[in-house]
């Protein structure tokens, strides 16, 4: 038989092998039986060299032809077997359900957070900030609270070093003195932020916890805004039949100062007539001197409460330490 008569048979052959393999292993032997360097189809075409030289280029070109056609098979059968290897082995089941992820939260904290500036929004009043590593000067000079104040004490204040004596802020009121030495009134601001205390874990007290500034400070501000004001928010956080009173107290950056106590369902559940919850007053003429305003032209009135006191009043948590801890057990009941 000649060279010329073997090509076809050998090629329908390797043909058939090829398309026959289901698997990448099937496919390498056969790759390696007809196409590799010691392959059969190889062997036929290192034999070219024996052929006359009239047979040579017809038996060249049939070679080339099979060559190309067996190539083809090859990349045909790759494909059909890599596809196949990439269906899934099992039927799929579109009635099933889908797949859950477990979504985070946002924390109890957070989120009444986000409720109480949402309120004061409505009222027209931006949320400000300040930097936690406070010094004395914001935290209680421009207040007006002196040097020998009890909240300067080491032994209330966390201060960071004694060169300068920077300190971590005590409270939010820091802030006021910030915004209106940076902003001309008017002033309508809340401050949600970080503050820290040196007192001694408990069910009511932890060193760090959070809290909530206002001010406002404009022409013909009364004590009366601020009434208004504080009603319409803690109707808004605390159900529309809260009560609010205002009780007289002392805060140096404030004056007159108050007390505010507020009354609901809550606060009759725990036995209790009135519960304190926030402390405000009008703006003392000392502090809008130090931040550059004339008293006898601008007037304001500032508050403060703590975030804690209202989440656990809301949710009716019974220590704060569960704020911090991360239980889940816990924060997935919010
Ligand atoms: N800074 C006070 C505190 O930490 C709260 C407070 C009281 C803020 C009266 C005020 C205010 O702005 O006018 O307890």
């Amino acid at each position: 038989m000649s060279l010329l008569d073997e090509i076809e048979p050998l090629k329908a052959e390797a043909l058939a092998e090829l398309n026959a393999a289901t698997d990448q292993a099937a496919l390498d032997h056969a790759k390696g039986t007809w196409l590799g360097p010691q392959g059969r189809f190889t062997g036929l075409m290192k034999q070219m060299g024996s052929l006359s030289k009239e047979d040579r280029p017809l038996a060249g070109k049939s070679i080339n032809a099979a060559k190309g056609e067996l190539e083809a098979a090859l990349q045909t059968a790759r494909d059909r077997i890599e596809l196949a290897a990439a269906a899934p082995t099992e039927p799929t089941d579109f009635t099933a359900p889908g797949r859950r992820r477990t979504l985070g939260k946002l924390h109890p904290l957070t989120q009444v957070t986000e409720d109480i500036v949402k309120s004061f929004r409505k009222l027209g009043f931006a949320v400000a900030d300040g930097p936690e590593v406070e010094d004395e000067y914001h935290c209680f000079d421009a207040l007006n609270t002196p040097a020998d104040h009890p909240a300067r004490d080491a032994q209330d204040t966390f201060y960071v070093a004694t060169d300068g004596r920077p300190l971590l802020r005590t409270h939010t009121s820091s802030v006021q003195i910030r915004v209106m030495k940076e902003q001309k009134p008017p002033v309508r601001i809340i401050v949600p932020g970080r503050v820290y205390r040196r007192d001694t874990a408990d069910a009511t007290h932890n060193p760090t916890f959070h809290q909530v500034e206002g001010l406002y400070v404009d022409k013909n501000v009364t004590v009366a805004d601020l009434k208004g004001t504080v009603e319409f928010v803690f109707r808004d956080l605390m159900g529309p039949k809260t009560q609010i009173r205002f009780r007289p107290h002392y805060f140096s950056y404030t004056e007159p100062s108050f007390e505010i106590d507020f009354a609901n369902a809550l606060t009759r559940k725990m036995g209790k007539d009135w519960l304190e919850i926030a402390g405000c007053g009008m703006v003392h003429p000392a502090v809008l001197e130090e931040v550059g305003l004339d008293p006898e032209e601008w007037t304001g009135w500032a508050f403060g409460f703590g975030i804690e006191r209202i989440a656990m009043l809301r949710y009716g948590i019974n220590d704060i330490r569960l704020f911090y801890e991360n239980d889940l057990r816990f924060l997935r009941q919010f």
